[in-house]
């Protein structure tokens, strides 16, 4: 009967604030299909638990259901997290291509299902096309980006043909390899530049934009760039008012305000505290006795969960870099004050830092700067009397 979703990636009863994002991407998909050239790819950076992957997947559908190629995938971190996020391309290209069977799009696509079945060669999977013929001469190159050119090409032009697009969709962006992402990167530029519709949509945390530019320089003007972040107070309410006035039930008013400040405006927050709201009332109107249970509960389980399953991953000395990090609330800090704090050299501390980058609980916002990438994460650590 509990209407709200707390969990990652999990669809909120109401999606609420994103309708420029959205908006945005509907007026991409018009665009795709009325053959409008030049257009660019979107970007979605923020903290964690703001709802990017949401509204990722919100477009993902809005793409699907327009007969796009659509292609999903996370990227992970590290040596392993290329070869799997390299496998998961390969499998999502043969898988998304399939679906489209049995559309009016098939008939294009169907013509370059050999590319397709060349390029899992070359992103190092072998065996998973076993049900895709190949031909000599496209996107069997071998070589990464040649490949990824040759691929896009010849599927966007097919989709082009069809008055479709090419979504290539991918979350955690900022933990993609260097070599895959400068290859995507070029091959957005390309796309751009001829009139392909192909389209890269990524969501990150908020460093993602600066990789991008890092890898290319115009990487900046390649993208649509969205800062997802709290909701505004408006919206924030619906997020609870609308799922719960659904069922029947309302909220007083001063119940309301005092789950929204505990929110602060976060979604994830806002599905767990309504969440707990919703059991802590007996009847049918939540009040304030109700509301100040349901902070209480809602933060134990934020405690045990959202931020507690950072926090066991850190290390003793990785802690203790958090702990020092928290001292500025949740920041950002001064690399070189964190280690003055901890009384070591700041270069001593960057191997603690980037495996901290690594595990995705903190994110250089500039150079010589760390931010936490979980909102409240100091007030948790602040509560944390153990190491
Ligand atoms: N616009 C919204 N309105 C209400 N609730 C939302 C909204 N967007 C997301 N949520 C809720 O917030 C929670 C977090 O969403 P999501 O997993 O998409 O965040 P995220 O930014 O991808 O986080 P992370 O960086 O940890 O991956 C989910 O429980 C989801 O239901
Ligand atoms: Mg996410």
């Amino acid at each position: 009967m509990n209407p709200f979703a707390p969990g990652s990636g999990v669809k909120p009863p109401e999606l609420v604030g994103r309708q420029g994002e959205i908006d945005a991407f509907d007026l991409l998909v018009a665009r795709a299909k009325s053959n409008t050239v030049g257009d660019r790819g979107m970007i979605l950076s923020g903290l964690r638990g703001v709802g990017k992957t949401v509204l990722l997947n919100v477009f993902a559908d809005q793409a699907r259901r327009n007969d796009w190629l659509v292609i999903q995938l996370e990227a992970q971190p590290g040596d392993a997290g290329r070869g799997a996020t390299r496998a998961k391309l390969a499998r999502e290209l043969e898988v998304g291509a399939r679906r489209l069977r049995g559309t009016p799009v098939w008939s294009y696509l169907k013509d370059v299902m050999a590319s397709i079945g060349n390029v899992t060669a070359s992103l190092g999977v072998t065996g998973v096309s076993a049900s895709v013929s190949t031909k000599n001469g496209r996107a069997d190159s071998g070589k990464l980006d040649i490949d990824i050119e040759e691929l896009v090409e010849d599927v966007s032009l097919a989709m082009k043909k069809a008055r479709s697009g090419f979504g290539l969709f991918i979350d955690e962006m900022q933990d993609l390899d260097e070599e895959l992402l400068t290859a995507l990167l070029s091959v957005q530029h390309l796309a751009g530049q001829r009139g392909w519709p192909f389209y890269l949509i990524g969501a990150g945390l908020p460093n993602l934009p600066g990789k991008v530019s890092e890898a290319r320089t115009y990487g900046e003007r390649l993208f649509l760039y969205r800062t997802i972040g709290q909701l505004n107070p408006d919206a924030a309410a619906e997020a609870l008012t609308v799922p719960i006035n659904r069922l029947g039930a309302s909220t007083t008013d001063q119940a309301l305000s005092m789950l929204l400040a505990a929110a602060d405006g976060y979604p994830f927050f806002l599905q767990t505290y309504g969440r707990a709201a919703w059991d802590a009332a007996p009847g049918k109107v939540i009040d304030e006795d109700d509301a100040r249970l349901a902070i209480s509960y809602g933060t134990i389980d934020l405690d045990h969960g959202f931020f507690e399953a950072r926090w066991q991953r850190a290390t003793p000395g990785e802690r203790r870099y958090l702990r020092a990090m928290a001292r500025d609330g949740d920041g950002p800090s001064s690399t070189g004050e964190v280690a003055a704090r901890l009384e070591k050299p700041t270069n001593k501390l960057a191997v603690v830092r980037s495996r901290l980058i690594a595990k995705g609980v903190v994110y250089a916002p500039e150079y010589g700067s760390i931010q936490f990438t979980v909102p409240g994460m100091a007030g948790f650590i602040a509560r944390q009397t153990e190491d």
